[in-house]
Parts: C-alpha cells; structure tokens; sequence
C-alpha cells in the first residue's frame, strides 16, 4: 500500500508501532520494521544516552531496513539528559524521530540539520497544528481511546481523525484503538495515511515482555482500563489491577489536595515490575481500551500481514462490492 506516510518513511506498510517504555526495545523495533511496519526504539527505557546509542547498534544488528526512536518531553524536576539522547539519535544514523509529550521545537534544529525525520504525537488538533508550524514531517494523531496519556480534552479518533484531516497539511496517521485491517481502513477514510499501535504490539510474539503481560491483554475487556492521575492533569490510560485501584481510592479520597508522592508506591517503578517480571498487580501501567479487540499473540510478521490482508479484502471486495453490486 502506497501513501504518504509508507513515501516518508521509506516503508511498505502505513503501521508504524508507537514508542512504549519498557516495551519497545530492539527485539519489537526490528520485528515491526522487518514485517514491513515502523518499529520503533524507546529513547527514555535506556537509562543513558549511552545505552541508547548501544540499543540503536542492537538494532541494526537485527534489521536493515528503517526504524525509529521515540523522545518523551516530560514534564520532570530532573530532566533525562535529553541533549545525549539527541546526539546518540544523530550518531547512530536513525532517520525517525517519533517526540511526545511537550512541544519538541527546541530539538528540531539538530534532529532537522542531521536528515532526521519527525513524527509528533499528540491528542489534539491545536497541538498538531503548533507541530505542522514549528516543522514536524507528520504527526500522530492519538485519540481519547488510546492507551497512555490521552490527554485531557477526551476527544475519541471517530471526532479527533477528521477535525486533524480538515486542519493539517502533513500527513498524520491514527493511533489510539488501531488493532486490525479494519481500524486501518477506517483510518484511511477519515483522513489519516496510516496507522500507530501500541497495545496490539505488546501482545505478540517477539514483544520483549513477560508473558502474563501479553495474557492480561487478551483476557481483558475493553470495559477494563481505567484513567488515573487526572486530578495531577496526567491523564493516563491503564489496564486495572490491584495497585490501580489502590490508585484509584487515594484519588477518590483525597481529591484536589493529592500530590505525585502521594500515589508514588502506584506509579513510581511500576514498569519494570509487569514487563519483566510478570506482577499484574503492581500497579499502573498503560494499556488501551483496544484490548477488548485482541485475543491472540500472533508473531508481529503474522499481525502485520494479516491487517494487510483484511485491509486488502475489505476495499476491494466489501466496499467495492457496496458500490457495484453484481445483479
Ligand atoms: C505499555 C505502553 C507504554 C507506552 N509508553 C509510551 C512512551 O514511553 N512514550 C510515548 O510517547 N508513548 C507511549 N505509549 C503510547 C503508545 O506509543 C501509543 O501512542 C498508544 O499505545 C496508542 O494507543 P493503543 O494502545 O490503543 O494502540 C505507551 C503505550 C503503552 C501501551
């Protein structure tokens, strides 16, 4: 499939996997991109601009054709030494970008004078322009369903996709609730060159994680994520457990007067805990309501083709086939 993003990137399929911490290492990255998708590093799991630069290596090893690396701007009283993170980007010859979280224009000078493409991600249209303006190649469009941090104008992809389609002049692709060939036709028709997943990759074969993280997305439901940390205006989609509803009581009981430290044994540390050694309870970790759509863990190769395929066969034979009905 031919679009504006697949041209970008230099890839065959619009699928691209979103940048998820503690996820997305070198293993993921060089599956998606193999399979003809985007894989995509996470800057920020690699403690120091260091280990980056030795992931990015890994990854070569594994893969030749394009990836990217994902940069989170947190907000944060000690900053990631962002500027080594840069660099180890620059000098490891990666040609994407994916940046979230805040405004990335302080970066995009250096990112722009080393040939470095950048696709922003951001949860609305406002947001997306100020990206378009400041000189981002594309952006990814991520909607209220999405797991991770929605932010806070809760506006689901069936609204956010078209209003970004009127708005922008870059290509964007739809992330947030993207599991199969139908999201990705969908996708396609309100406007969006392709398509971001985060949640459907964790469940696949070579996702680097333990395998009770991959169960609990089958199992789950999508009545099964919760937001938490809204009243810090840190919105974050999770799958529940234990330790998030623990969350969830401080929030209840607290209310505005709730402080980061207060919910620090639910957030702080919690990742390492569920994605390597499998404690579902420990807390909250992001997960997307697009878990009620995933009840396997196929090989990312095998995920890739078949929304290709399922795309594929709903264009051309059920779209189509509304159109020209044979007699
Ligand atoms: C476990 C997990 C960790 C994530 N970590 C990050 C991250 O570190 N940085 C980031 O920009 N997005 C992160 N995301 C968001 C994904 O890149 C992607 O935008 C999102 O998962 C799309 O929604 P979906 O899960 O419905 O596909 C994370 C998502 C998940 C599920």
């Amino acid at each position: 499939m031919k679009t504006r993003i697949t041209e970008l990137f230099g890839i065959e399929h619009p699928i691209i996997q979103g940048g998820m911490h503690h996820v997305g290492l070198a293993e993921l990255a060089a599956a998606v991109s193999n399979a003809g998708g985007l894989g995509i590093i996470t800057g920020l799991t690699q403690r120091t601009p260091e280990l980056l630069a030795a992931e990015i290596a890994r990854c070569r090893t594994m893969t030749d054709k394009p990836f990217g690396v994902n940069l989170t701007f947190l907000p944060s009283v000690n900053p990631p030494d962002y500027p080594g993170y840069v660099q180890a980007i620059i000098d490891g010859g990666v040609k994407i970008v994916e940046t979230a979280g805040n405004n990335p224009q302080k970066w995009l000078p250096a990112l722009k004078a080393a040939g470095i493409k950048v696709i922003h991600k951001c949860t609305s249209v406002r947001h997306a322009l100020k990206a378009q303006a400041i000189g981002c190649d594309a952006i990814s469009v991520d909607g209220f369903e999405c797991g991770g941090h929605p932010g806070e104008d809760d506006v689901p992809n069936f609204i956010l996709l078209p209003r970004a389609a009127q708005a922008l002049k870059i290509p964007f692709v739809a992330s947030g609730g993207m599991a199969d060939g139908r999201s990705l036709v969908a996708a396609l028709a309100l406007g969006a060159e392709g398509i971001n997943m985060g949640t459907r990759f964790i469940a696949t074969q070579e996702a680097p994680v333990h395998d009770n993280v991959k169960q609990a997305i089958v199992a789950a439901s999508e009545l099964d994520t919760r937001l938490v940390m809204r009243p810090l205006r840190n919105t974050e989609r999770v799958l529940t457990n234990a330790g998030v509803e623990r969350l969830l009581a401080k929030e209840r009981e607290l209310g505005a007067a709730i402080t980061f430290a207060d919910i620090a044994p639910e957030v702080a540390g919690i990742y390492p805990r569920i994605m390597q050694q499998g404690d579902m309870q420990a807390g909250a970790w992001s997960c997307g309501m697009v878990a009620g759509l995933i009840d396997d863990v196929p090989t990312v190769q095998q995920l890739i083709d078949s929304i290709m395929d399922q795309a594929q066969a709903l264009i051309s034979a059920r779209l189509a086939g509304m159109l020209h009905p044979s007699a």
